[in-house]
């Protein structure tokens, strides 16, 4: 569930990522290159990539903590971009955005890795085996 969800997130956020990179490039404008950098790594491959550790190790996914994480990593992937964004077109009378979503994903990140370090040692789910088996 959680990992469907971080997995079906990232991609639509990586098509955003995509489509503000074909803009920047039609306008030669790179202005907001760091916004569009930031929520391709963030909200595309750092967001993927849990899904997928969810995915290969579901006892990871269990419990609240899992589902704390996977919100704070949506909430920050997509205001942390906006907020850089928001500070190159506006200035930095609003930084605020960016600071709270860098404190976000930070957030979401610290408890990813404390969630990774309790799970590593888990055994692998039988039905992955029994997929590779049967490929
Ligand atoms: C359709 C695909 C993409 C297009 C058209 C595109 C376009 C661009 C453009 C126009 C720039 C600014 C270059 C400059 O400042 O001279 C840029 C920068 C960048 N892009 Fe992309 N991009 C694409 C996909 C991606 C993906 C998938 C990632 C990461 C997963 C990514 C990461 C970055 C990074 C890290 C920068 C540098 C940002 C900076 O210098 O502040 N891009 N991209």
């Amino acid at each position: 569930m959680i990992s469907s969800i971080l997995l079906r997130v990232s991609t639509l956020l990586l098509m955003v990522g995509l489509v503000l990179g074909i803009v920047m490039g039609i306008r030669q404008d790179f202005a907001l290159a760091p916004a569009h950098a930031h929520l391709n790594l963030v909200g595309f491959v750092l967001m993927f990539a849990a899904g997928l550790y969810y995915r290969l190790v579901p006892q990871a996914a269990e419990g609240i903590l899992a589902r704390i994480q996977a919100t704070l990593h949506v909430i920050g992937a997509i205001l942390f971009p906006a907020g850089i964004a928001i500070v190159l077109t506006y200035g930095p009378h609003y930084e605020a955005f960016a600071i709270a979503g860098s404190l976000i994903v930070f957030a979401a990140m610290a408890l990813f890795a404390w969630i990774v370090f309790r799970t590593t040692s888990c055994a692998r789910s039988p039905s992955v085996g029994l997929a590779r088996q049967s490929a």
